[in-house]
């Protein structure tokens, strides 16, 4: 039985993280991909196991390198491989943090060879990923499901209706507002969201403070 006693008061928990991007192939020598580092999803990863956690980290492409023994990594790269890695761990889990940016498109055919630059112009079409939270959310059963929003525009209301539609128990918005915040930079400004609808506005801090507020509310779940 985890204790808060022991200082590991997620020892006997399995948690599910996702981080990094995705990368959506064009062809065999190029993709679509965004500037996710996975760091705030690897330093919740690092925080999780500190406190006891066993962590799958499902990873798109990055450099960030993660050895504990608690942690087992699984790489993957496009979101259809973060997609059915997520599944296959699912069941098994007792909370999911999904701090990946996964690709919310990729091109709808994938050429078998190197593109030439034979046209002056050049259009890729698009599809829409799957929707993995979501996915997740839908067929949810004791797993507490946190989710990130990154928005620019009526952050709050938004990030609310990510909460209802991948049927979120926490959401993590993200605010490209601050200066100091986001995408390669080290800090992160973030407001909790339950799913009360209760919005609760954190500092701006390093990503390592970020990750453990996110675990202190996935105690906070199994202890209140
Ligand atoms: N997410 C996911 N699968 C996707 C897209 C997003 O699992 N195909 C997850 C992200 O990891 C994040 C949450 O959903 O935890 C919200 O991602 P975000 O990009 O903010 O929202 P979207 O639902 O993709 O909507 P939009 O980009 O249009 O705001
Ligand atoms: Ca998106």
């Amino acid at each position: 039985e985890a204790d808060l006693e022991s200082g590991l008061p997620l020892k006997g928990k399995k948690i599910l993280v996702t981080a990094g991007p995705t990368y959506e192939a064009i062809d065999p020598v190029r993709f679509i991909g965004n500037h996710s580092t996975g760091k705030m999803g690897f330093d919740i990863a690092q925080s999780a196991a500190n406190l006891g956690a066993s962590v799958i980290l499902v990873a798109g492409p990055t450099h960030f390198k993660i050895e504990n023994s608690l942690v087992k990594v699984v790489s993957v790269v496009s979101a259809q491989e973060m997609h059915d890695a997520c599944h296959q761990y699912y069941d098994t889990v007792d909370v999911v943090i999904a701090a990946a940016a996964v690709a919310d498109y990729r091109p709808k055919n994938v050429a078998l060879n190197k593109i030439k630059k034979n046209t002056d112009s050049f259009t890729i079409e698009l599809e829409k990923t799957k929707d993995i939270l979501a996915s997740l959310g839908e067929i949810k059963k004791n797993q507490f499901l946190i989710g990130f929003a990154l928005e620019t525009e009526n952050e709050i209301e938004n990030a609310k209706l990510k909460i209802q539609k991948k049927n979120l128990d926490l959401i993590v918005l993200n605010s490209l507002q601050d200066e100091g915040a986001g995408f390669g930079k080290p800090t992160n400004k973030i407001t909790f969201i339950d799913s009360n609808f209760k919005v609760e506005p954190m500092e701006l801090k390093s990503k390592e403070a970020v990750a453990n507020d996110i675990l202190n509310k996935v105690i906070a779940h199994f202890y209140e």
